[in-house]
């Protein structure tokens, strides 16, 4: 039996961003107006998570497919031939699973920034978890530039910057070392949001790296302070990964970050993404 609108809870989780979604079993389909329900508090709250799952590769495809049409990795970091649309977040080598992003802390970030259409939506099922560490920062992007004075807003509504991603570099450190053929695209410092027609900044810490048309000094300084600004905790939910949690977040108006965990530990995490859209 489908999940309809009558089984579903949606509790925040943080002033922040972030909703739980109870009352979902994800092996099952959801009804049209169970997955309205579902959209409307992603839309609300940035990002959705639902605990307790017990979910397969083909449960968490149905389920992203609700949302658009689904990503083939274009890193090529694919678990599997089989799997071209599921990349395992995972320093674990033991299961002929291709690893991504095995270890440590990552800065913040948004998915795919680097490329002319990003990913819509981004999920990751926590499999196996480190007992402590590796969480999941999000930052609720909208809130960041809305609370931004006006004089900046006004000088930097009309502004591009540049995101690169050097997948050979390491996920905390930016600067002399980018290698200038990676992957990279520029992007209006902020973004409107396509169905919800509201602003949000969109320059972060990991794979910003200039803006446009701004002398270089003047450029690093707008990007250091506009991070310091967009990672301060009113704007951030920090996720507690259980096991069987799906999370779901909105490239679009959210970034994130991972805060460190220890290596010899396993951590494993199964992630699909939703196409995008051209950014504007
Ligand atoms: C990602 C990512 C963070 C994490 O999958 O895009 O940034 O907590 N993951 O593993
Ligand atoms: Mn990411």
């Amino acid at each position: 039996m489908a999940t309809t609108i009558a089984d579903i809870e949606v509790v925040p989780l943080s002033n922040a961003c972030g909703a739980e979604i109870r009352g979902v079993d994800l092996t099952k389909p959801l009804d049209e107006e169970a997955f309205k329900k579902i959209e409307a508090a992603w839309f609300d709250h940035l990002l959705i998570v639902f605990r307790g799952q017990n979910i397969s590769n083909d449960d968490q495809v149905r389920f992203c497919r609700y949302f658009g049409d689904l990503e083939e990795v274009r890193t090529g970091k694919f678990a599997n031939e089989e799997m071209r649309h599921t990349m395992m977040i995972t320093n674990v080598t033991d299961t002929g699973f291709q690893t991504a992003l095995e270890d440590g802390e990552m800065w913040f970030h948004s998915d795919q920034c680097y490329y002319e259409i990003p990913c819509r939506a981004s999920t990751l099922y926590a499999m196996e978890l480190p007992r402590v560490g590796g969480n999941t920062l999000f930052a609720n992007c909208y809130a960041a530039w809305e609370a931004l004075p006006g004089e900046l807003r006004k000088k930097l509504a009309g502004l591009k910057a540049r995101n690169i991603y050097d997948y050979a570099g390491n996920p905390v450190t930016r600067g002399d070392n980018i290698d200038p053929n990676a992957p990279q695209y520029f992007h209006p410092v902020a973004r409107t949001h396509p169905a919800t027609g509201r602003k949000a900044l969109y320059v972060n810490r990991l794979m910003t790296d200039m803006i446009e048309g701004l002398p270089e000094d003047e450029s690093e300084e707008t990007l250091k302070q506009l991070f310091e600004h967009s990672e301060k905790p009113e704007f951030v939910y920090e996720h507690v990964w259980k096991i069987g949690d799906l999370v779901m977040w909105d490239n679009r108006c959210s970034m994130h970050a991972r805060t460190h965990f220890d290596p010899t530990e396993r951590r494993m995490m199964r992630r699909i993404t939703v196409k995008g859209e051209a950014v504007s």
